[in-house]
């Protein structure tokens, strides 16, 4: 149909450096949330969405990403043999869930060129961005509510939340119009500002509806902060020439990237889960006390 967005990059070849000493040997992209990697919320919510085909831009140490969405074929063999079949269901599905495609970024040099990998992928076709750091819990899928926002209003769509004004220095923070509930016409952004020069404190964070254009933007970006190609420095190159909107989604983010919001997330996903969310609870309460 018509404005459905098909496909979506995640990019996981950052170094991980806030969950050192954690992420030394092992991506923090495969870290478990409960009793699934980070990167499987992610991938689960763009299938949810609607995504058919997923790239997945990586880099040195991100094989286990890899290995993770393969074929297990000494491990479900066993499983067979010894009957356990819902086990074998769980790691059969993880394979199956969805087409995973794969690109490296030799060198890490920034979200904004880790997306630049994806050109060829996408294709001319407009596209999602999921940032595995991300880990969004609500109703409806973070990417199908602004798919649904895409449909209305087509054009580049960023997934944003209100923060404390300080702590702007810690994302990219739109200037924009409110046009509806939720929705903001975005007219400047700026990458990590100070809360005495941020425009406001709306901050995006790890959901992006991006259009073809992005490219052509991002190979006229020079670096910004860090040294790296910023993705927010890219769209707001895009802004002369195409829409950019903000959807406040519905939902609880949590960063997955740095400790207190890994441990948050964690805390929140047990209390949730089927199996042990009331031995969890009962545990915390007592531990409280
Ligand atoms: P971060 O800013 O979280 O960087 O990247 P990082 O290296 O992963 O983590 P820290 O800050 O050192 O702890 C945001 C997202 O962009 C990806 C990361 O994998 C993460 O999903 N990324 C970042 C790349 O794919 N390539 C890069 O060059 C940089």
């Amino acid at each position: 149909m018509k404005n459905d967005i098909k496909k979506a990059v995640i990019p996981v070849a950052g170094f991980g450096t806030r969950l050192l000493p954690a992420t030394k040997a092992q991506p923090k992209e495969m870290l478990p949330i409960v009793d699934k990697p980070a990167v499987q919320y992610v991938v689960e919510e763009a299938v949810q969405s609607g995504v058919e085909n997923i790239l997945l831009v990586t880099g040195r140490n991100k094989r286990a990403i890899e290995d993770y969405f393969d074929y297990a074929v000494e491990l479900e063999r066993e499983l067979e043999e010894k009957g356990k079949t819902e086990l074998l269901n769980v790691v059969r599905n993880v394979s199956e869930m969805v087409s995973i495609y794969y690109v490296r970024q030799k060198i890490a040099k920034g979200l904004g060129d880790a997306i630049y990998h994806a050109k060829g992928f996408v294709n001319g076709e407009p596209f999602g961005v999921l940032l595995a750091d991300d880990i969004i819990d609500s109703e409806v899928p973070c990417l199908k509510q602004m798919t649904d926002v895409y449909k209305e209003h087509p054009g580049v769509i960023l997934a944003v939340m209100k923060v404390p004004m300080r702590d702007t220095k810690l994302y990219g923070i739109i200037e924009g119009k409110r046009i509806g509930d939720r929705l903001y016409e975005v007219k400047d952004l700026v990458e990590k500002p100070e809360p005495m020069k941020a425009p406001s404190n709306i901050a995006i964070v790890g959901r992006y509806i991006l259009t073809p254009s992005i490219f052509e933007s991002l190979e006229k970006t020079l670096p910004g902060k860090n040294g790296e190609v910023q993705i927010t420095d890219a769209i707001r190159n895009l802004l002369i020439k195409e829409k950019v909107y903000a959807y406040e989604f519905e939902g609880t983010r949590f960063d997955v990237g740095e400790k207190l919001g890994y441990l948050k997330a964690n805390v929140a996903f047990a209390l949730k889960n089927k199996e042990l969310g009331e031995k969890f609870k009962k545990y915390l309460k007592e531990i409280l006390q």
